[in-house]
């Protein structure tokens, strides 16, 4: 079958003119479920479908909500969406609050960028200099001053910025929340593996589960991460799975008020404060394919730089490893919206942003699947940017 690209904004085309209020969400993380409780708190009937809800990359996700200090060059229209939902975060986070009964650890202290070296100062220098052009709110620090705001980092630091915007929110709780809110919602969670999109007269009528079974519906919105690049029946996604390994710690009550990410003499560290006592220092970014191996090295490396720029760090107890893979796209954005296959709706690629980019993933697929119609700022997102797509053989 192939997929018709140069139709992928022929929205008309997405929707089943009867059973476009029947929805199947393949996936239950945090983007999955997200569009699944907004889909059915606009009167869509929606089934979420996953084996495992919320252990893939939402289980590992520090949680950063920073769309500032993960601006790279080049990537503007990504940084317009983050922004997007970064300012979306603090209504859907009451929200989600209120309708799911969990405090989901919204925390607004910003984030404080620090360097080591010289090469590490002129790398902040540059990110400075490039997030201002951009007319985003950045302030230089001296270390002295960002030792007035966090105590706990080492006096040795080189220079620091200050990204007063960049938040944090703990995801698992924000996992647990969504769940509840979606099932107050109405929707439907079935515990399976979804094997494959089912495709009858040319668009997509439901999923075909591992165990042979079927759900029908007449719209699929497939929100599987990493898993989602080759499935039978829908078009390849130039997804890929990049490993992240992290690192939870307990102890840390009070060590720091928000997020600090540095650069220890060019490697890449951060430590996320939670509500309680908690820390996580993340991440590795290792392309290893679906391996989920905590490695030796991994640790290694991320204690020995979250220590040397917190050195209260050795005091805490290491609490739990964990691997799992960002859906990483060739533009390092996401795919969100008609796959090309009528009735079949994507919303994967999240890579580094994935507890960022949720509210707004969620409202824009929505929208979709509601009107027929994808929002203009979803456009630079969809799957047709990159070179055709071919739907593999269910
Ligand atoms: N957003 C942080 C990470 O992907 O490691």
């Amino acid at each position: 079958m192939t997929a018709p690209s140069a139709h992928f904004r022929d929205e008309a085309r997405v929707l089943h003119p009867e059973k476009a209020r029947e929805v199947v969400v393949a996936g239950g993380g945090l983007i999955g479920l997200s569009i699944a409780w907004r889909a059915a708190q606009r009167g869509l009937s929606v089934t979420v479908v996953d084996d495992a809800p919320g252990a893939g990359a939402s289980r590992a996700a520090a949680g950063m909500l920073a769309p500032v200090t993960e601006a790279s060059y080049g990537e503007e229209a990504l940084l317009r969406l983050c922004l997007a939902s970064l300012q979306r975060w603090p209504a859907f986070a009451a929200e989600l609050e209120e309708a799911g009964g969990v405090p989901v650890g919204l925390r607004t202290a910003g984030t404080l960028v620090v360097g080591f070296d010289a090469d590490d100062q002129r790398a902040l220098d540059a990110l400075l200099a490039y997030q201002r052009e951009l007319g985003l709110a950045v302030e230089r620090l001296t270390p002295r001053e960002a030792r007035r705001r966090e105590p706990s980092l080492t006096p040795r630091l080189r220079g620091a910025l200050q990204v007063a915007g960049d938040h944090s929110v703990d995801p698992r709780a924000v996992h647990a929340g969504l769940l509840a809110a979606a099932a107050a919602a109405g929707v439907v969670l079935v515990r399976g593996r979804v094997a494959g999109v089912r495709v009858e007269g040319g668009r997509a009528t439901g999923v075909q589960l591992d165990d042979g079974s079927a759900l029908a519906a007449g719209t699929v919105v497939l929100a599987l991460g990493a898993h989602g690049g080759r499935l039978p029946g829908a078009p390849d996604v130039p997804v890929r799975p990049v490993k992240g390994q992290i690192l939870r710690l307990a102890g840390a009550a009070g060590l720091l008020e928000g997020t600090v990410r540095a650069l220890v003499r060019g490697r890449h560290v951060y430590l996320v404060p939670y509500a309680g006592d908690r820390l996580v220092v993340g991440a590795t970014v290792e392309d290893r394919g679906f391996d989920a191996r905590v490695t030796a090295g991994g640790v290694h490396d991320l204690l020995r730089d979250a220590i040397e720029v917190v050195p209260g760090v050795t005091e805490l107890e290491l609490v739990e490893t964990l691997a799992r893979w960002r859906p990483g796209t060739p533009d390092n954005a996401p795919v969100l919206g008609p796959a090309g296959v009528p009735g079949l709706v994507l919303a994967t690629g999240h890579h580094r942003n994935g507890a960022l980019l949720t509210p707004v993933t969620a409202d824009l697929v929505t929208e979709l699947l509601v009107t027929g119609a994808l929002p203009e700022l979803a456009a630079p997102f969809t799957l047709d940017r990159f070179p055709h797509q071919e739907a593999q053989c269910s």
